[in-house]
């Protein structure tokens, strides 16, 4: 097996993004150097506490986890504490962690990472508002030649948004941030909601990870059968759409999914369309192809790799 890929994971769980975070923990193939909180499914204090009680639970308690921003850059904080319950990890009864949460602010890791690593080493996943990841930006510009690829779940465009009309949760809690992101000229791949629909929770899915019965499999079909509730009712579905795994899973198997390389903007001025990823996808708008936006899974393959990963841990 070649050398682990580098990664920081940026995160707001979430309990989508705590699955996400347990697929990369069970998988040698990667590489975390630290797992970054945000503010954004809930506010940030439960956000860096719930990835270390994702750390604890995979049995990883060395994993050096930072917290970030507060609050979005220029908008005040939205939170889903409606989807995610109050803790942001509602369904199982996880304990309070013991291992302890880094020393020094997630953007500064971000930045000295980037510039301690070699060039193209390191690739970021965000899974939640990208905050921190503009802020990092920001503060270095030299990282925007550093970083390998970001490999992010947000955005929607055929299936509109999930906060707004327009606008899916990431993107709309944080737009000024994203814009800083899609405008930064680093390679972007993109798991917008229009392949993460495709990725459903049925009863069958949680069921075998139940099956598993381990702290984890168990865990993981509490986390589940809580988290998808919302989007059962919503959309009428056998399950919720399990975002952030798409990121994680596209490292350890891209060909599972399927896109083309597009111009992605951002809606920062029409409070109506607020946060929309306005996604070129038939390359009308003479824009700069900035992303490769990912619309269609297998989510056969998906399931059954989460399952067979998650059984390590
Ligand atoms: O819109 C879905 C995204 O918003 C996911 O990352 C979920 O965890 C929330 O952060
Ligand atoms: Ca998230």
């Amino acid at each position: 097996m070649s050398a682990p890929r580098k990664i920081i994971i940026d995160t707001d769980p979430g309990q989508d993004d705590a699955v996400a975070i347990l697929l990369a923990l069970a998988s040698p193939e990667l590489e975390i150097l630290g797992i970054t909180a945000v503010a954004g499914n809930v506010p940030l204090p439960l956000t860096e506490k719930n990835a270390r009680k994702i750390c604890e639970l995979a049995g990883k308690p060395e994993t050096r986890v930072y917290a970030g921003a507060a609050r979005p850059m220029v908008r005040s904080l939205v939170t889903a504490e409606h989807v995610h319950g109050r803790t942001g990890l509602d369904g199982p009864d996880l304990p309070e962690p013991s291992m302890p949460l880094q020393e020094g602010h997630a953007v500064d890791f971000i930045v000295e990472t980037l510039m301690a690593e070699p060039q193209g080493a390191v690739t970021l996943c965000p899974l939640g508002p990208l905050t921190n990841i503009a802020l990092a930006l920001i503060r270095e510009p030299r990282i925007a030649t550093r970083i390998k690829e970001i490999v992010l779940m947000g955005g929607g465009f055929f299936e509109g948004g999930n906060v707004t009309p327009a606008a899916e949760f990431n993107i709309y809690v944080d737009p000024h941030a994203a814009d800083v992101v899609f405008r930064s000229g680093v390679p972007i791949v993109m798991m917008p909601l229009d392949v993460t629909h495709k990725a459903l929770t049925t009863a069958a899915r949680v069921e075998a990870f139940r099956r598993l019965g381990t702290p984890v499999g168990h865990a993981t079909a509490a986390l589940l059968e809580f988290f998808e509730r919302f989007d059962e009712e919503k959309y009428g579905t056998d399950g919720g759409p399990l975002h952030d795994p798409c990121v994680i899973a596209y490292l350890l198997k891209p060909e599972l999914f399927k896109g083309r390389h597009c111009n992605v903007t951002v809606e920062i001025a029409s409070e109506l369309t607020m946060g929309m990823t306005v996604i070129d996808w038939w390359g009308v708008s003479g824009r700069p192809k900035n992303a490769q936006v990912m619309r269609y899974i297998d989510d056969e393959g998906f399931f059954d790799l989460l399952v067979e990963r998650l059984a390590r841990l």
